[in-house]
């Protein structure tokens, strides 16, 4: 299923993670990394500890509460698909791309909320929102 030259790939890739866990002086408290090739995930483990106190490991099934990590794949992503297209800049009004029925609880933010500004964090959602999402509790899509 895998090249020897991608086997040998994904073993220095192991082991450079083995090695940078060993360089930190702070605890680093744990990660996963997974490798998709062609729609197969041909890689996936997990370093370090899910919980320092109780030294709990983490594997390649442990979740992570992936907080604003988020904004980089997401900001990754539209830069992609903002290049692509001309209908729709890092200026765009949100609800020029998803219609007048998306709305914030508020008309301001609502004509005014634009992707750049919802990516830097300027259209000042209120707490319950960002600590729901960054608890990892349970909310649905609405
Ligand atoms: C996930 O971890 C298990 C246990 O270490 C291992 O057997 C399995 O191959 C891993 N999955 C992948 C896709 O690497």
């Amino acid at each position: 299923m895998t090249s020897p030259d991608l086997q040998q790939r994904l073993q220095d890739l192991d082991t450079f993670i083995q090695n940078l866990m060993t360089c930190e002086s702070r605890p680093v408290v744990g990660l996963t990394v997974s490798v998709v090739k062609d729609g197969q995930t041909i890689f996936a483990k997990g370093y370090g500890q899910r919980d320092l106190q109780t030294g709990q490991a983490v594997d390649n099934r442990t979740l992570f509460g992936v907080g604003s990590i988020s904004k980089s794949f997401t900001s990754a992503l539209l830069a992609v698909i903002l290049g692509e297209r001309e209908d729709v800049s890092w200026d765009t009004v949100l609800t020029d791309i998803l219609g007048p029925s998306f709305r914030f609880r508020d008309r301001f933010r609502t004509e005014e909320a634009t992707i750049r500004g919802l990516l830097a964090h300027k259209i000042a959602l209120e707490n319950p929102w960002y600590v729901a999402v960054i608890m990892g509790q349970d909310i649905d899509r609405s």
